[in-house]
């Protein structure tokens, strides 16, 4: 999924479903949203339906490989007993490609620490499954002028357990926590400047192999704000929870 640093990057659309759809919902989503996006090549779509309607979505896609998959969170463990748990090795049986770690809700709802997230990144890698490790500050981590310095700590610390070349494989996005369901985006600017101190350190962190990974911005984006985000220098793609819920609007995102 890396791209040529060189070449225009093509968008990677992400949806983030969270805790929404069991599998009825999603096979009707499916059944629209298709109708309503064709097969585009200079684009990548990646769908993370709760688990359990993993395979609702897997079976709507089955004409329709240009679309991935993935799951919202796993175990660091392989197999045992971690009950409720599901870990890399179970996801990628059931056909996911991609795996969310990290991601704020993990973070802050549930107390995910750096340290889980570089055990799940390195659990992901292993099982041959792509982890797109989320970063981003809070409101009150902002206002102190701490982003550069959170968002990096998280990097790192997510990435520590991996080698470069593995690094090479891995999404980050760049998901600010006061943007996440709160209708504020960051603006195109200040998404950029984030962007560039990712890439900085990426780079920083794994030399060559930090150069073309793709970097994406989460947090309140929606049909009218997706293009000029995806036009702000550094900005590879979106990852969209809310707005992603609707068929309609997530194939008006994606064709955007
Ligand atoms: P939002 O969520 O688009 O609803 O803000 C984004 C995310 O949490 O990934």
């Amino acid at each position: 999924m890396t791209v040529s640093p060189n070449a225009p990057r093509s968008p990677i659309f992400a949806a983030n479903w969270k805790m929404n759809s069991g599998p009825s919902e999603a096979r009707t989503f499916m059944r629209v949203f298709l109708t309503r996006y064709a097969r585009r090549p200079d684009r990548t779509v990646l769908i993370f339906p709760p688990a359990l309607s993993l395979a609702a979505v897997r079976d709507a896609l089955r004409e329709r490989t240009d679309i991935l998959t993935g799951v919202q969170n796993i175990h660091w463990e392989a197999k045992g007993a971690f009950t409720g748990e599901i870990s890399a090795p179970i996801a990628a049986d059931a056909g996911a490609t991609h795996v969310l770690v990290g991601h704020s809700e993990r973070r802050h709802v549930f107390g995910e620490t750096d340290e889980q997230t570089a055990k799940k990144c390195a659990a992901a890698v292993a099982a041959g499954l792509v982890p797109m490790l989320c970063v981003g500050e809070k409101l009150e981590e902002r206002e102190r002028g701490e982003t550069e310095t959170v968002v990096v700590r998280q990097l790192r610390a997510g990435l520590a357990a991996l080698s470069n070349a593995q690094i090479a494989d891995v999404l980050i996005a760049y998901e600010p926590v006061w943007a996440i369901g709160t209708g504020r985006t960051a603006t195109p600017a200040d998404a950029s400047a984030v962007h560039v101190a990712i890439r900085a350190e990426l780079q920083n962190v794994a030399g060559e192999h930090g150069r073309a990974i793709p970097i994406l911005y989460g947090g309140s984006v929606n049909a009218q704000n997706v293009r000029s985000l995806l036009d702000a220098k550094g900005v590879d793609g979106v990852l969209v929870g809310g707005a992603s819920l609707d068929a309609e609007g997530w194939a008006t995102i994606v064709r955007s």
